[in-house]
């Protein structure tokens, strides 16, 4: 094999996630404008067969996790094809997926035939009503619905994702928490980041781990840390005392983890970014679609990676929000 791939912090980049979609089919506000989306044109979306190209080649470089990622990733037409071909591709250690859960009822069994196990489910609150709010859409049953029918098939480890924004998801920490624990999954929040379309974005709408951890601690069990199984990871785990489940923590903005990242990104039009809030990035479908070999692609992503900044400077002054929201960016 050749050479990992490795950035001028020495940081390992061996987890790629792809987006193969921007398109989505709610509305969460901390992503998503509320109308007048605009979409990537249909012939920029990197096919099938040029996103395998791409892997086979991350994977020659050191890559063996993958996370397939949106806008909304089910919305993509015959998506368990795609995950067919990469399940099986030799090298490849690790795959999953991030969803709002929406259609998830619908396609769980052919995901799961397809050879994915591992699942992100995007949801914020058990409550429909809130639920309406924060996406703009009334789909709260069907993503339950998605939950029972992926936990029914045998899909494992299933994780919600939720959003941590202040003075609004307040409420909600228990109550998700709490059905974790009765179902065997672990809630991962993660701190509003300055990626939302309408710039909603502001510090004081950050609702640190810190402080919900405080919250968890104090109404259900005192949250007591697990020492990292693997470093470079984002979230942070803590156990509850009382033995009863998980609770994950992605604080981007109050405990950025920037110095062990080991990721890049394929937007789904085609564009290799090595940071969510990277403001340049390198188009690779020009290279796909032109008949550049192997080699040259792999030249592109190496120096990428070479580009990789030490992280984000959420927390400084300087910080510039990147020129895309996380949709068309991919979560
Ligand atoms: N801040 C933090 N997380 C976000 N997500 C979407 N927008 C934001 C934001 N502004 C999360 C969603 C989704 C994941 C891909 O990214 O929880 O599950
Ligand atoms: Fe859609 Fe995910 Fe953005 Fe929500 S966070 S609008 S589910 S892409």
């Amino acid at each position: 094999m050749n050479a990992p791939l490795v950035d001028t912090f020495a940081r390992i980049h061996d987890n790629l996630r792809i987006s193969v979609t921007d398109r989505c089919n709610i509305r969460c506000f901390y992503c998503m404008p509320e109308d007048n989306v605009e979409y990537v044109a249909r012939e920029e979306i990197l096919s099938f067969e040029e996103i395998e190209r791409f892997v086979r080649v991350a994977v020659s470089l050191g890559v063996t996790k993958l996370r397939l990622t949106g806008g909304e990733p089910l919305v993509r037409k015959d998506l368990p094809v795609l995950i067919r071909k990469l399940a099986t591709l030799p090298g490849i250690k690790d795959l999953a997926l991030t969803t709002n859960g929406v259609l998830l009822a619908r396609q769980a069994q052919a995901l799961y035939d397809a050879g994915l196990r591992r699942l992100n489910v995007h949801l914020d609150t058990l409550d429909r009503e809130r639920f309406r709010r924060i996406t703009r859409r009334d789909d709260f049953e069907k993503v339950m619905e998605g939950l029972d029918v992926a936990q029914r098939l045998g899909f494992g480890p299933i994780k919600i994702n939720a959003v941590a924004v202040k003075n609004l998801v307040e409420p909600d920490i228990v109550p998700l928490v709490r059905f974790g624990r009765e179902r065997g999954i672990e809630v991962r929040f993660i701190e509003f980041m300055p990626l939302d379309a309408q710039g909603l974005w502001s510090r004081e709408n950050v609702l640190s781990a810190g402080e919900i951890i405080e919250t968890l601690s104090r109404e259900i069990s005192p949250l007591i840390e697990i020492p990292d199984r693997d470093p470079r990871a984002p979230a942070t785990e803590y156990r509850f005392a009382d033995g009863i489940g998980t609770v994950g923590f992605i604080a981007s903005v109050t405990r950025p983890f920037c110095l062990n990242c080991n990721r890049i990104r394929l937007t789904s039009d085609g564009k290799l970014r090595y940071c969510l809030f990277a403001i340049e990035e390198t188009d690779v479908k020009g290279l796909l679609r032109g008949g550049a070999p192997d080699e040259e692609i792999a030249a592109t992503i190496r120096s990428t990676v070479q580009k990789k900044w030490i992280g984000h400077e959420i927390n400084t002054g300087k910080f510039v929000a990147p020129p895309r929201p996380m949709y068309a960016i991919g979560g």
